[in-house]
């Protein structure tokens, strides 16, 4: 065909072969699900080798599918670290689900833009729909309206523009560099707050230094008599309280701050109260857990990520504002463009962030949480929960081990002891290490109040008794070989 391959034909490849291909590959996830418990779950390639096994340039001719089907084996897998495998116990665990797979092969079919209700109308219709769902699981009463992004990060960004719309004059219009009538903006998190938080002042032009970091207490809560503290000291000083940061399931430990307090400092003060909710909020699903909702209602904005603890795989993260004028009014703007596509429409998605361009999310929350249902779901966070504590127990009964946090929700913080803190630092590292290069489980280490810790996460659905019992006497064995 004169030198033209297959590839290089007009148009995509021909359906019979896409078919088989669909085919092969539905075999080959189902087969990846099934068999995920035999794989070693940390790769061993080192760094770089991947890419310096393969053509530094793009191929001038195409090549067929089957061969770079094959290669998912031969090269993609050796340098997977395998977060669904039920033995991985770092971050939160991992939340993948076979109907979020499902969901997410549709969605790729699809390849729908939700930036306008009329660029397809049921990607917004669903988004709405689920972001209602969820907003009745958390509480949040009917003042508050929910938009979904990537993540907990570019949520938290977009609350804290909002606070800053309302805290200095026409930032929108005119932003803050160069004027001497917006004062210096200060944020207030706890000392346990994620790094998010930081990143969002970073591009909002508040700047990292004026974010404050608040001491947390015994229970790595944020003290609120230190927040009252640092918000009456920068007034003093002629800074501007903007907003507090107020964490429901922090990182390291999973504690969850004094909301309603904090929710009065912030009126007192005229101060915006944002929520991490990122990872705590899926617990607003148990019943018996309504404690963690507490205060929610008093805050302008929240963000929960269902990535985190809801079963929908990544990324999938909400954040409800009280008022979502409040954000539309920092970023509705309409090119001339998309004016025919954005006319008419109950809501358009792009009008609340920075994105215009936006996926199909809602399609998958809306599969899983149909799949499982509330009580499903609740089912298996509940048993996340009592494996956390039955973890914590054994912990707790070994004289080697020590607890390093409370136990608060599918997340443990320990310590293995030894003669002096520095020692301790240097065999709970070297634990870590061990067992994550082991691939047989995978943990974290993180620190508190300056001390090396290790941390097991639990939230995969595939995570059973059998697995974390298995984990314990990797760590067991792991401490009674490793040198001192
Ligand atoms: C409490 C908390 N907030 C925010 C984040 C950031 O989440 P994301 O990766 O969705 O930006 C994390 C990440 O683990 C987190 O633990």
């Amino acid at each position: 065909m004169n030198g033209v391959n297959k590839q290089e034909q007009l148009g995509d490849i021909p359906a019979d072969v896409f078919r088989k291909h669909l085919h092969e590959l539905a075999d080959w996830i189902a087969d990846y699900r099934e068999n995920i418990a035999s794989y070693r779950i940390s790769p061993t390639a080192p760094a770089g080798a991947i890419r310096a096994a393969l053509p530094q340039s793009a191929p001038e001719r195409g090549e067929p599918l089957g061969e770079i089907i094959s290669d998912i084996d031969r090269i993609v897998m050796p340098g997977v670290m395998h977060w669904a495998h039920p033995d991985f116990m770092g971050y939160f665990g991992a939340t993948t689900t076979a109907p979020g797979i499902l969901a997410e092969m549709v969605v790729a079919a699809l390849n729908v833009n939700a930036m306008t209700w009329r660029t397809s109308p049921v990607a917004t219709e669903l988004e709405t729909l689920v972001l209602d769902w969820l907003q009745q699981w958390l509480g949040l009463t009917s003042e508050f309206r929910g938009v979904v992004y990537d993540t907990a990060s570019i949520s938290t960004m977009h609350a804290l523009a909002a606070a800053r719309e309302e805290a200095a004059d026409s930032v929108r219009a005119l932003g803050i560099s160069g004027r001497d009538d917006v004062p210096m903006l200060r944020v207030y998190t706890s000392d346990q707050a994620h790094s998010s938080v930081d990143k969002a002042a970073i591009a909002l032009g508040i700047g990292e230094q004026n974010v404050r970091r608040v001491a947390s207490d015994s229970e790595f809560k944020m003290d609120v008599d230190a927040l009252r503290a640092a918000v009456a000291d920068d007034i003093r000083n002629g800074y501007k309280p903007l907003a507090v940061v107020a964490t429901v399931g922090t990182t390291s430990t999973a504690s969850v701050d004094p909301v309603r307090a904090i929710a009065s400092i912030c009126r007192e003060y005229d101060m915006w109260l944002h929520i991490d909710a990122a990872y705590g909020g899926g617990l607003a699903v148990l019943p018996e857990c309504d404690w963690v909702k507490d205060g929610w209602n008093e805050a302008d904005s929240l963000v929960v990520n269902s990535h985190k603890m809801l079963f929908v795989p990544f990324d999938f993260s909400t954040l409800y504002v009280r008022d979502m004028r409040r954000l539309r009014d920092v970023f509705t703007l309409i090119p001339e463009y998309l004016r025919g596509d954005a006319a008419g429409a109950e809501i358009n998605y792009m009008d609340y962030g920075v994105q215009l361009g936006r996926r199909f999310r809602g399609l998958k929350a809306w599969m899983v949480w149909r799949t499982f249902g509330r009580l499903g779901i609740a089912a298996r966070i509940r048993d996340h929960l009592r494996l956390a504590q039955l973890f914590a127990s054994w912990v707790d009964e070994d004289q080697r081990f020590e607890l390093a946090a409370p136990t608060v929700m599918g997340v443990v913080c320990f310590r293995i002891k030894a003669a002096d803190d520095n020692t301790a630092d240097r065999l709970n590292s070297r634990a870590v290490e061990t067992i994550n290069i082991s691939g047989k489980s995978y943990l974290m280490q993180t620190k508190l109040r300056g001390r090396t810790v290790i941390r097991l996460g639990l939230g995969n659905l595939l995570t059973t008794e059998k697995n974390v019992r298995r984990t314990w006497e990797i760590i067991q064995q792991t401490v009674s070989t490793i040198p001192g």
